[in-house]
């Protein structure tokens, strides 16, 4: 049994609620916080180790070392609750069965670093969460762990829930910068970057929710015991969210030192592949990041069992390896079609580029128009290469990292699954017999092809 940090508690009848919250130990880490500096506690997160849970994987501490401090003005912090991405529903589970962990890292997180106001944005589809996450707010506040002086240390701190208009983009920190200002979510350029000039144009962390709730045991234990958890740069737990064809779907706390096939196989975590069929593929990190082939999925290219960690996941890099992103673990069986798949994504990204660049503005429309007309078999083989050169075009040349998480579905399905996509354009009567409840929407969109 891994060692669990963050959900141990989460089963505790009762724990959604601030008394059993507390009888279990809870805000204890504020206690310790507010006997800290806010300069020991950035610190203690240094040594923790601790990576953003969001997608990036980028050192915590270090971000919020970054954050500047001109005199007189305010500074944020602003937890990410956006959690859109296709795969991705660990934050979802977080907040809802165990609110107060967050509220309680919230807190210990916003004297760290000398946020009066902090805010949560929140997925509008979530709006169960945010009335559960409301309740929490209440509940620290009337028990004095919000509000003015919390706990007699002349710190004044208040959490507000924003809910977001169901807009994957929102997810990107600049765009939800924007939307929390009442505005379009529309990615900025960066730099300046947030913790120079955030909200309202003030120093800003973003953190994601679980990240922001990792600070807790972080502070419980001390970061370097919470160090001494997973492995080289993959420190402490992860929550993964495992979905598609296992037995055992579901959010899973892991100590990274596992290997995937432990994850995959074994009874703790997904049980293995639903029906007893073969593992064909898998999206280890949310929609975003590159699928991998069975092969590549348990053995990296040089042979050596793939871990769950961050460093092991991206072994290869693109050319063999994928991300561990937002650990959303899609896994695909034999059953299934990497093409249609590709397509479903495509069909996702094209929905919420926000429009601003025309690589990503035009190139998910493009890819996905292709990606339909392949699958509908009324695909070229000239259809291939021009998928793969136009995702080519968009990574890395636009505002937001949007266009890449775009682009990178595109390049792995193609780069690990030539053939599947070759099948499909030399097979076009069985495409169009599989797709035949599909034919309307086909014959829409390629008449719109150029
Ligand atoms: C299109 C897009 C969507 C994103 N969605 C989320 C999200 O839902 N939740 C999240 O925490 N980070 C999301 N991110 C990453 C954020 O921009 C940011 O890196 C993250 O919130 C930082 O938190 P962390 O350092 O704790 O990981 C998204 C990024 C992009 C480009
Ligand atoms: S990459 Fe796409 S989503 Fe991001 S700013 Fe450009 S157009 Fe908008």
């Amino acid at each position: 049994m891994g060692r669990k940090l963050l959900l141990e508690k989460a089963n505790v009848p009762g724990i959604r609620g601030y008394d059993v919250y507390r009888q279990q130990g809870g805000y204890a880490a504020v206690e310790k916080a507010l006997r800290m500096t806010p300069e020991e506690v950035v610190e203690e997160v240094k040594k923790s180790g601790l990576r953003g849970r969001g997608g990036a994987g980028f050192p915590t501490g270090m971000k919020w070392s970054f954050l500047a401090k001109p005199a007189g003005v305010p500074r944020y912090l602003v937890c990410n609750a956006d959690e859109s991405e296709p795969g991705t529903f660990k934050d979802r589970y977080l907040m809802e069965f165990i609110p107060h962990l967050l509220i309680e890292g919230l807190v210990a997180a916003s004297w760290a670093l000398g946020s009066n106001r902090t805010y949560i944005y929140i997925r509008g589809e979530y709006a169960w969460i945010v009335d559960i996450l409301e309740q929490a707010i209440a509940e620290a506040n009337a028990h004095g762990w919000l509000g003015k002086n919390i706990k007699g240390s002349g710190f004044d701190c208040q959490i507000y829930v924003q809910r977001g208009a169901g807009a994957y983009i929102c997810g990107e920190e600049t765009a939800l910068i924007e939307s929390l200002e009442g505005k379009r979510g529309n990615p900025r350029i960066k730099p300046p970057f947030p913790a120079v000039k955030g909200l309202w144009d003030c120093p800003t962390v973003v953190n994601n929710v679980e990240t922001l709730a990792a600070v807790v045991p972080i502070l419980n234990i001390g970061g370097e015991e919470y160090a001494k958890i997973g492995t080289g740069k993959s420190t402490g737990t992860k929550l993964i969210s495992a979905c598609g064809n296992i037995n055992r779907p579901g959010v899973y706390e892991i100590d990274m030192a596992i290997s995937v096939e432990e994850f995959i196989y074994s009874e703790e975590y997904c049980g293995g592949i639903a029906g007893g069929k073969r593992l064909k593929a898998c999206i280890p990190g949310g929609s975003s990041v590159p699928i991998l082939p069975a092969k590549l999925l348990l053995r990296t290219a040089k042979g050596e069992p793939r871990m769950m960690t961050y460093e092991s996941l991206s072994d290869g890099g693109f050319q063999s390896g994928s991300m561990m992103g937002s650990g959303g673990f899609i896994v695909l069986d034999e059953d299934q079609c990497v093409v249609r798949h590709t397509l479903t994504l495509a069909r996702f990204y094209r929905h919420e580029s926000c429009g601003q660049c025309s690589p990503c503005r035009e190139g998910t429309g493009w890819m996905e128009k292709i990606l339909h007309r392949i699958e509908h078999g009324q695909g070229r083989t000239a259809d291939i290469d021009l998928l793969w050169d136009i995702q080519r075009r968009i990574e890395g040349n636009t505002i937001c990292p949007l266009g890449d998480a775009a682009a990178w579905p595109v390049a792995a399905a193609i780069r690990h699954f030539r053939d599947e996509f070759e099948w499909h354009v030399n097979n076009p009567e069985e495409c169009r017999r599989r797709n035949y409840g599909l034919a309307h929407y086909a014959d829409e969109l390629v008449s719109a092809l150029p």
